[in-house]
């Protein structure tokens, strides 16, 4: 069979950056002549994108795959990629039979010719030029992830990262702005920037990441910008100003906590104190009052007491973010953390996991009432997946605001009032409509 009639399936597990690679892994092989299987049982590649940030992401992925194992009997190549490739290597070629393709992310650029050769192989480990620079379509035609930074040399005691991902690799500008440009003409009105640890883009060159974001806010038809994640111990004070300065940019900062223990800061590696922490986000609601403060928290972490659980309540509840994502510690092999004893229960874990989403969720939705009554731009980003003849648009804190409109408006920047506000999104009419139908319909003024 020609490699014309080989057909794919991926499925990925994991962060944004997973999706992009997928994404342009899908394009890869698309322009090397293979073409998408809609499942599984039709495809001659199947294909996971892992994860191992957290067990429970491996397990998924490894379960799935697992799964296909009869397919393999008419032949179909059963391939892992992704952070598990590089973090178990080789061997797992020789501890699971029913794998085919073992490949890293920093090796994707070789996989039509892997896939080409046959075979059961393994390509995993860092590479100097780990970037693949094959653009591809947006999926949605509004919004657009693209990674600037790969790799990360951080170390934070508990991340597997810096072992998956490997050293800390900018994009070239020239490149990101490129590919920009192209998803502009495509339609594109939204870019969102990755990186491990955004601050550090252009680390030893002449570029940083905040001129970056100024020369993307300079391409022709990009209305919105954001960016994920910015680390709190090297954070620039010149990218947070750009929350003043820049009208495009969306005002929201994701700025992972972790912890509010100084001792388990410490522990963690993570390079602040609270009180470091609490500055920042000072200056990021100086730079923009109603910024949207977004959080990462462990729970769990080995040595984690009930007081400096409490500390960390405590810190929530002085911070008051506008949202956070609550992770139980996963202990992965080959961190500094996996060598120390794990102390909280997995019971204890979950009470804690439990504790801080329920003082997350009241301290969300009084910070969406915030916006009852206003008139604010939003940007009208996508139709709603779960109410027909709904937009859901973005105000320029990135908080989703549910508005009745016509797929008309799409990708426009309209006012609109915010009339509902409920924990994870908010409810609105639009003025500019409202305007339009009572000078059209001059009966209804009269009512
Ligand atoms: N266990 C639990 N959560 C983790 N994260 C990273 N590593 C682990 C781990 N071993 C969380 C951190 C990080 C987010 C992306 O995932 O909070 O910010
Ligand atoms: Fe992991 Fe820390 Fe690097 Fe983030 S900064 S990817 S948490 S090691």
């Amino acid at each position: 069979m020609s490699k014309q009639n080989k057909r794919f399936y991926i499925k990925t597990y994991g962060c944004q950056m997973n999706d992009y690679d997928s994404a342009k892994l899908e394009a890869l092989l698309l322009k090397h002549g293979y073409s998408r299987a809609e499942e599984p049982e039709d495809a001659d590649y199947i294909i996971a994108n892992t994860c191992s940030v957290r067990k429970s992401a491996e397990d998924r992925a490894f379960a799935f795959l697992s799964t296909q194992k009869p397919l393999r009997k008419k032949g179909t190549k059963i391939c892992l990629l992704g952070c598990m490739a590089n973090l178990y290597g080789p061997d797992l070629l020789k501890k699971h039979r029913f794998l085919d393709i073992v490949c890293g992310p920093n090796n994707y650029k070789d996989l039509p010719e892997i896939l080409e050769k046959g075979g059961r192989q393994s390509f995993t480990g860092d590479c100097a030029d780990p970037f693949l620079e094959v653009f591809h379509p947006p999926d949605s035609s509004l919004s657009a992830c693209i990674t600037v930074t790969k790799g990360c040399e951080n170390f934070c005691s508990y991340c597997v990262v810096p072992f998956t991902r490997g050293k800390l690799a900018s994009r070239p500008p020239e490149t990101i702005l490129k590919e920009i440009e192209w998803l502009s003409e495509k339609g594109v009105r939204e870019i969102t920037l990755l990186g491990q640890n955004v601050n550090e883009y252009g680390r030893g060159t002449e570029t940083d990441f905040s001129s970056l974001l100024e020369k993307v806010q300079s391409i022709g038809g990009i209305t919105r910008i954001g960016f994920t994640t910015s680390h709190p111990k090297d954070i620039p004070e010149k990218l947070i100003g750009l929350f003043k300065t820049m009208p495009r940019l969306y005002k929201h900062l994701h700025l992972p906590m972790q912890s509010g223990s100084d001792r388990i800061l410490a522990l963690m590696n993570r390079k602040y104190t609270l009180e470091k922490y609490m500055r920042i986000v000072d200056k990021a609601r100086e730079a923009f009052q109603d910024i949207n403060i977004t959080s990462d928290i462990i729970v769990g972490y080995p040595g984690e007491k009930k007081s400096d659980f409490d500390e960390t309540c405590r810190a929530i509840e002085k911070i008051s973010f506008d949202d956070l994502f609550v992770f139980k510690y996963s202990n992965r092999p080959g961190t500094p953390a996996s060598m120390m004893k794990e102390t909280v229960s997995s019971d204890e874990k979950e009470n804690r996991h439990k504790t801080i989403l329920s003082i997350q969720d009241s301290i969300s939705l009084s910070r969406n009432e915030r916006y009852l009554g206003k008139k604010l731009p939003v940007f009208m980003r996508s139709a709603s997946g779960k109410k027909k003849g709904f937009l859901v648009g973005r105000t320029i804190t990135n908080k989703p605001v549910l508005i009745k409109s016509g797929g008309e408006n799409l990708g426009l920047v309209m006012t609109a009032e915010i009339t509902k506000a409920f924990r994870r999104y908010l409810a609105g009419v639009l003025c500019d409509v409202n305007r339009q139908e009572k000078v059209s319909s001059p009966s209804r003024g009269q009512n």
